[in-house]
């Protein structure tokens, strides 16, 4: 497996990032955030997006797993749990890519369960021609097609988090 060529570079990536950064500082101007990072592909675009916010904000991270089954729409093990009670607090959760869906959407419904105040989704990459129905994504990088991609916090096999560019390995 190589890195065969480059789908969003570095530049496209951080103006993207910046403009969402804008829309959720004017959406929670006056209000507390928690912001919760999905494990560990969201590093990231964490990290990239915390610079730029400027409002009352926490971070807190979380690892889950995602089966799935032939049948049930799958479980989520949640493999690190969050440090903070979310109980009446607004949630974003960012995630690096929405593929099949199953992972974000288990993950909403668990947090839902939570009784937050809201609950939003940032998801950086999403895969178009998902076979779940696609759900309700407030906030979206760059819809891409379906190869599998690397970079920008995305690995093949534990590899190439780092690089600061999403690429398409074949
Ligand atoms: P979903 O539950 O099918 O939406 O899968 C989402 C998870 O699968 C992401 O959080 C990634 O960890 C992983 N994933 C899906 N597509 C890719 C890809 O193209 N490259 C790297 N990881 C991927
Ligand atoms: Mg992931």
């Amino acid at each position: 497996m190589k890195i065969s060529k480059t789908l969003i570079t570095e530049e496209e990536i951080e103006n993207k990032i910046s403009e969402i950064a804008d829309e959720i500082n004017a959406k929670y101007k006056g209000e507390e955030l928690v912001v919760i990072g999905i494990l560990k592909g969201a590093f990231i675009v964490i990290s990239d997006l915390a610079k730029q916010l400027q409002i009352d904000v926490a971070f807190d991270f979380m690892s889950i797993k995602s089966y799935y089954g032939s049948e049930s729409s799958g479980q989520v093990k949640i493999v690190k749990d969050l440090e903070y009670d979310i109980s009446n607090k607004n949630v974003l959760i960012v995630e690096d890519i929405y593929d099949t869906g199953l992972t974000l959407s288990n993950l909403k419904k668990l947090l839902e369960s939570r009784n937050p105040k809201s609950v939003e989704i940032f998801c950086m990459f999403v895969k178009k021609g998902v076979s779940q129905d696609p759900m309700d994504i407030n906030y979206r990088g760059f819809e891409i097609g379906p190869e599998f991609v690397v970079g920008y916090g995305l690995d093949y096999n534990g590899k190439y988090r780092e690089l600061p560019y999403l690429a398409v390995l074949s």
